[in-house]
């Protein structure tokens, strides 16, 4: 009863507002756009609420724990939602569907939508991530077969490109749903999440600069689900676009530790001479040149960047998602690019582990090749505690040796493992000649952006 009234009284005053003096005012496409990311469901419910609820047991505990709620977070590196989500973490929806009816599926902010010193944003990448141990724990649940395809080797990162083509496999080139016809799937791609506030600075994105920044279809592949029919997928292209003009007001969190302001001005100095060939310069005169580099010149990991996607791309470029034009009619289209683009670096401090492939856990050891950790852990946890704000980046463990190929898989995904296919962290040797007082000085600089 009491909530009922409480209700009553919102509708109400709801009326007594839009019946004012003041017209309403007609909704941007961005506040059109960040309704629809935050309130809507794309893809249909994985796992009944039931199911859910019942998780523990998948997690082979004898009761229900007091604190389930703050456990599913810590297990799947899951984030508090700064919206209403009615008590689920970012990344997890409401859904419903024909067949199944109410559920619980994934969205958007599963991945791109993160926290960092007990503060929750959306569009900050999500490095806590365990998606494979969720698909898993939700199949297990459900009792339904898990994923066919490995989805991550490792926390943080995905096999993005490689679940695109598996799904694109099922739709002809009108998006309706047909028998598979086999595309190459790239193994070991460990893509890295990269950050929706920059998307607005970019000309291509994506780590290999392979998509134009003007794509809204491209960004609708992660709808590709087989209980999504083609035509509703296409149906939802204007919610897209809104959903892009979304991200292009987003901007970066503020740094929250104190920052030395003389030594940041010596470090923009150094930057500007050193990096702003490639990263740009900031303020209100800065300008970012969108470049993507080839492997030679950059040196990182080359898996992801020289991965045979070309029966991939042909499929995706004959496909609805290939035929998108602009406003003006102009077709919008992607290369294939063997590199990688230099992103811009507007609150880098809050995106580590950095590269396309998560590889390298702070700024100080992206601009200190030869200290790079080779193989190492970290709490997958983003409190203040968590944070290294002396190199940028988390704190992490080093450690002698993998975890062996007997440990729980779940375990092994705790481990970054450099040596292992599509994890290398070399290249980038840019800051190798700075002094480590000029290398101090440029990551202050970076608190600042
Ligand atoms: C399972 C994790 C996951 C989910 C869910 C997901 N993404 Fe992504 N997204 C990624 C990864 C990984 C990349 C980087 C891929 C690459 O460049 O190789 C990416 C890249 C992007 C980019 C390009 C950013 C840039 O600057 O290069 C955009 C835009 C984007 N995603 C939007 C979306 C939208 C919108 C949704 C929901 C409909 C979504 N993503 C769902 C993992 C995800
Ligand atoms: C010749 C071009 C070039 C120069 C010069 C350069 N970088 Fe980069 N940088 C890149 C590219 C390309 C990447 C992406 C590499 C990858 O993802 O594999 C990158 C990545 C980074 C990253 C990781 C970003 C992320 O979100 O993962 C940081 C931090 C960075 N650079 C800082 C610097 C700093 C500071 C300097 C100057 C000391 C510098 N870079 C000089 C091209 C350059």
């Amino acid at each position: 009863m009491r909530a009922w009234g409480a209700s009553l009284v919102v509708v109400l005053a709801a009326g007594a507002a839009s019946s004012g003096a003041e017209p309403q005012r007609a909704r941007t496409a961005a506040e059109r756009g960040r309704e629809a990311l935050l309130g809507q469901s794309f893809s249909p419910p994985m796992i009944t609420h039931k199911a859910y609820a019942n998780l523990w047991k998948v997690w082979e505990l004898k009761e229900k724990p007091a604190d389930f709620d703050r456990l599913v977070r810590e297990r799947y590196g899951l984030h508090e939602a700064p919206y209403p989500n009615k008590g689920l973490p970012m990344g997890l929806r409401e859904a419903s569907a024909l067949l199944l009816g109410k559920g619980i599926g994934v969205d958007c902010m599963l991945c791109h939508a993160g926290s960092i010193a007990g503060q929750s944003y959306v569009g900050l990448p999500n490095g806590s991530l365990d998606i494979q141990l969720l698909f898993d724990d939700f199949s297990a649940a459900q009792k339904m077969v898990s994923v066919p395809i490995p989805l991550s080797h490792v926390r943080g990162t995905h096999e993005a490109f490689a679940a695109s083509a598996y799904l694109l496999q099922f739709r002809d080139a009108d998006l309706n749903l047909r028998s598979p016809v086999k595309l190459s799937l790239p193994p070991n791609t460990c893509e890295d999440v990269p950050a929706w506030w920059l998307l607005k600075k970019k000309k291509t994105m994506y780590h290999t600069g392979g998509g134009s920044a003007r794509s809204v279809r491209s960004m609708m592949s992660f709808m590709l689900s087989p209980l999504n029919s083609g035509d509703y997928i296409k149906s939802q292209e204007p919610t897209f676009k809104d959903i892009r003009s979304y991200f292009l007001t987003l901007q970066p969190p503020k740094y929250p530790f104190p920052i030395d302001e003389k030594k940041a001005a010596q470090g923009k100095e150094v930057f500007e001479n050193t990096c702003a060939r490639c990263h740009g310069t900031y303020g209100p005169d800065g300008s970012y040149p969108s470049k993507v580099l080839d492997l030679k010149t950059i040196g990182t990991d080359p898996t992801l960047a020289s991965s045979d996607i070309r029966d991939f791309a042909e499929a995706y470029k004959n496909s609805w998602f290939g035929k998108e034009k602009d406003d003006e009619g102009k077709p919008i289209e992607g290369t294939l690019n063997a590199g990688y683009q230099a992103p811009p670096l507007d609150g880098v401090w809050a995106t580590a582990p950095y590269f396309h492939n998560g590889s390298v856990p702070t700024v100080y050891h992206v601009l200190n090749s030869k200290t790079r950790p080779k193989i190492y852990t970290r709490s997958y946890k983003t409190g203040k505690d968590d944070y290294d704000p002396g190199k940028l980046g988390w704190k992490i463990t080093v450690l002698e040796r993998g975890p062996g190929a007997k440990a729980p898989a779940l375990e092994r995904r705790k481990v970054y493992d450099t040596t292992q296919p599509g994890r290398g962290n070399g290249g980038h040797p840019f800051g190798d000649k700075l002094s480590d007082q000029e290398r101090l000085a440029v990551i202050e600089y970076l608190k600042t952006l």
